[in-house]
């Protein structure tokens, strides 16, 4: 599959048949059909009001809607609630009110990102009884500068460790360092040995467009270790409507490594004389030729080049083998391929003149 910028700066400088061009950039119905994975499988079903529950035992639960997900700890002194995503909105709480008679009293935020956040003041502006909220000191930042009457600054911060005790029930909160936000954290329950950690691990599935559109990509992967560090039976990663378990993280860090270093090669092999598809030499002349003056336009069909080099070579492994390599493959080679030149100095031909 060929993205739409690539294809026609391709079929010219190779000087000959256009591929197929399905178009990254476009909607069209060309994925691989998901019928049978795992993907699809590990999906709770959902009841008619549009949501599901698995039952964890000892009070914990998860509510999704499909494609979010929501923690939940019932506790003898209120129930805890993990992320309130708009899309599963109101429903969340019918789902606590059929669960328990237990009130909420504590609100944890994973991350400032309204998509996981927006429907926060369901719980926060609740006053009978009212709720403590909790978040990382940045991401209490980040939503101070929002100033969005749906996500309330958190009335509890922390930099680096936070420990709620409510009833019978413990949540460690920890923040590994900026990752895919400012002040994502790690959300974990002893007890039921589960761990949470929002748009970082994605059960069955390639991570979300441009590695979970993250802030930091080299704290991103480095979380992946963070995770593996602590003991875990049951891992929910904020996104589609199953939990997933130690394998998917081992998975995910599987692909991401292939995935960085398929693109430090394919940086590498850009060098004049080195792979024809990447040559920077040869881009640099035709583009130049083509656009006097034009540095970035050089430019950019070169990275482009560079990371669909790279995210061919990663979907001869991970197509179909992960969902949706076919739809955010390309981006996160993408993501990769700047990051690797901006945050590793793999800069391929670009580096120190000899
Ligand atoms: C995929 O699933 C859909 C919906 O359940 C079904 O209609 C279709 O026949 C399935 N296709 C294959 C190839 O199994
Ligand atoms: C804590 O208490 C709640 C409410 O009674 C109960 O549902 C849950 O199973 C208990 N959890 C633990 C870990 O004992
Ligand atoms: C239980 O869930 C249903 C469906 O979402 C909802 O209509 C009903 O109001 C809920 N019950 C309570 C007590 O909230
Ligand atoms: C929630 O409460 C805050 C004050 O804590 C207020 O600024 C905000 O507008 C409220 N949001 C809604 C949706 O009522
Ligand atoms: C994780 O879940 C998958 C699928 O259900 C299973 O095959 C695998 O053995 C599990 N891994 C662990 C460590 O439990
Ligand atoms: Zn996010």
């Amino acid at each position: 599959m060929k993205h739409s910028l690539f294809t026609p700066l391709a079929a010219l400088l190779l000087g000959g048949t256009a591929l197929a061009c399905t178009g990254f950039a476009g909607v069209h119905d060309h994925f691989l059909p998901l019928n049978g994975t795992f993907a699809i499988k590990n999906q709770i079903p959902l009841n008619s009001a549009g949501y599901g529950i698995s039952h964890f035992g000892k009070g914990a639960y998860m509510i999704t809607d499909g494609a979010y997900q929501t923690l939940i700890l019932v506790s003898t002194d209120g129930v805890i609630v993990v992320d309130a995503p708009p899309t599963t909105g109101r429903n969340l709480q019918h789902a606590i009110a059929n669960l328990t008679s237990i009130p909420v009293r504590y609100f944890i935020y994973s991350h400032s990102h309204a998509d996981h956040a927006g429907a926060a003041y369901l719980f926060a502006n609740q006053s009978q009884p009212a709720v403590t909220t909790i978040a990382h000191t940045n991401t209490a930042a980040q939503l101070a500068t929002a100033k969005d009457p749906l996500r309330p600054t958190p009335q509890i911060t922390f930099d680096k460790t936070y420990t709620l005790v409510a009833g019978n029930q413990t949540l460690r909160l920890s923040f590994p360092g900026i990752g895919h936000d400012l002040g994502n954290i790690l959300i974990y329950a002893p007890r039921q040995k589960i761990l949470m950690m929002v748009d970082q691990i994605y059960a069955g599935w390639v991570p979300f467009w441009n590695l979970a559109a993250s802030l930091y990509i080299p704290g991103w992967i480095d979380a992946h270790d963070i995770i593996l560090s602590y003991d875990f039976d049951i891992y929910l990663g904020g996104h589609m409507g199953g939990a997933g378990n130690r394998t998917d993280v081992e998975t995910q860090k599987e692909y991401v490594t292939d995935l960085y270093n398929n693109c430090a090669e394919a940086l590498l092999e850009s060098a004049p004389g080195g792979n024809p598809r990447t040559d920077i030499a040869k881009i640099s002349e035709k583009v130049l030729g083509d656009n006097p003056g034009n540095v970035w336009a050089q430019f950019a069909v070169y990275l482009d080049a560079v990371a669909e080099v790279c995210y061919e070579k990663t979907s001869e492994k991970w197509l179909g083998r992960l969902a949706a390599q076919d739809v955010f493959g390309f981006s996160h080679a993408r993501t990769m391929v700047s990051s690797l030149r901006l945050d590793y100095d793999v800069l391929g031909p670009n580096g120190v003149r000899g």
